[in-house]
């Protein structure tokens, strides 16, 4: 299905002012996101912020409603979702939360990104655990990749830290494939969705994945400061809480024993920024009455004219495999990645780069069009005139 872009563009004004094309970065912010930030900014200025009628009647069923998207986002039960402030925390939770031992070992791969790589190494270093890091050659096949994975996980393993979409490259993962690996190992697995959530759907279920951790600020197009950890209700045993705070408790046993309260919202803690958690709301509903499915047929229909695009200029040659999500990342002859990022957004075109291996990264969601892939096209070529 197309969907009349003209129309959803509207909701986001940043897509006028600019070739928007870096939403793996930060997503422009909905209208619908923005106005519910500046309703309850007001409500918050005029009102106060201590009203207990306002907190049991409003934010928590606002909350409730919130984990319900997340858990229709995921495939999962709103009990499944915890509510956070960004990948990182939700990758960071699942990550501390083992009963880690010394000896254990954590398999992740050489494209990670530092929001899933940083939480591994930390634990590492404080539990005295091994890191194995899969390499990824660009040219590897799911299978070739599938196998790389096959070697470096084995009895020891306790978790497989990988993202679902790379950053670097824009590569899907083969996660269900290497989930059944680590499963038939005894071990755990976290997805850094970053670059999923949003852009490609997501079913934890089919996946069968243990924990799944996104951001609201990038594709869901939310403010910063939120995001989602889905946890396996299944794998909420062997998670445990490495915070705890008032809202997640439901006191102490007759023993001093702490008890969670049921459910992911154990992974939650403390008093948050409420106007935030109302623009992803208002975000996500939007998503959902434009319908999610059709969002994501309307990335995919953009991000293949925008690698037809690139495929036509000579000299570009694209890393990104065929299946691809909202991510393009290409190399371009005569060009160094960082100058260029910095020649375009002069030209007020948006996309940025990354290293290890030194890519252009574009970002097309439902929000871009033609227009922005033929400015694109301008602004590249433009470099090889100069
Ligand atoms: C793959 C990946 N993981 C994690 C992050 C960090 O995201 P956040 O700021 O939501 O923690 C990013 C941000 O670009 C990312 O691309």
């Amino acid at each position: 299905m197309t969907l009349n872009s003209s129309e959803i563009r509207q909701n986001f004004p940043a897509v006028f002012t600019q070739a928007y094309l870096n939403t793996g970065t930060a997503g422009p912010l909905s209208r619908p996101a923005a106005e519910a930030i500046e309703l309850w900014n007001r409500r918050q200025l005029n009102e106060g912020r201590s009203n207990f009628s306002v907190y049991m009647d409003e934010y928590i069923p606002m909350q409730d409603r919130l984990r319900q998207q997340f858990g229709r986002l995921f495939n999962a039960d709103a009990g499944e979702i915890a509510l956070t402030l960004h990948t990182t925390n939700g990758m960071n939770i699942a990550t501390w939360g083992l009963r880690w031992q010394s000896g254990d070992e954590i398999v992740t791969n050489a494209h990670e990104h530092p929001g899933g790589l940083m939480p591994i190494n930390a634990v590492a270093q404080r539990f005295g655990l091994t890191v194995r890091s899969v390499p990824m050659p660009v040219e590897d096949t799911d299978e070739a990749l599938i196998q790389r994975f096959a070697r470096a996980i084995n009895h020891k393993t306790r978790l497989v830290s990988i993202s679902h979409v790379s950053w670097k490259t824009g590569a899907i993962l083969p996660v269900a494939e290497i989930a059944a690996i680590a499963h038939r190992h005894g071990a755990l697995i976290v997805l850094d969705g970053a670059q999923s959530g949003g852009s490609i759907p997501i079913d934890v279920k089919a996946l069968d994945v243990d924990f799944y951790a996104i951001p609201g600020q990038k594709w869901l197009c939310g403010p910063e400061g939120t995001g989602a950890l889905y946890v396996r209700s299944e794998a909420m045993a062997d998670l445990l809480p490495t915070f705890a705070g008032y809202p997640t408790q439901k006191g102490l046993d007759s023993e001093g024993h702490y008890l969670p309260v049921s459910g992911a919202k154990r992974y939650e803690m403390g008093t948050v920024y409420w106007p935030g958690l109302a623009g992803l709301h208002a975000s996500m509903t939007l998503r959902e009455e434009i319908g999610n499915d059709a969002l994501y047929g309307q990335i995919q229909e953009i991000t293949a004219t925008c690698r037809e695009m690139l495929e036509e200029i000579p000299g570009i040659t694209l890393t990104t495999p065929e299946q691809h999500a909202g991510l393009l990342s290409f190399s371009m002859e005569g060009v160094v990645a960082d100058e260029a990022v910095g020649k375009l957004a002069e030209q007020k075109i948006i996309i940025r780069s990354v290293h290890e291996p030194d890519l252009l990264r574009v970002s097309t969601s439902f929000y871009n069009d033609e227009s922005d892939v033929l400015r694109l096209r301008d602004g590249l070529e433009s470099l090889r005139s100069v």
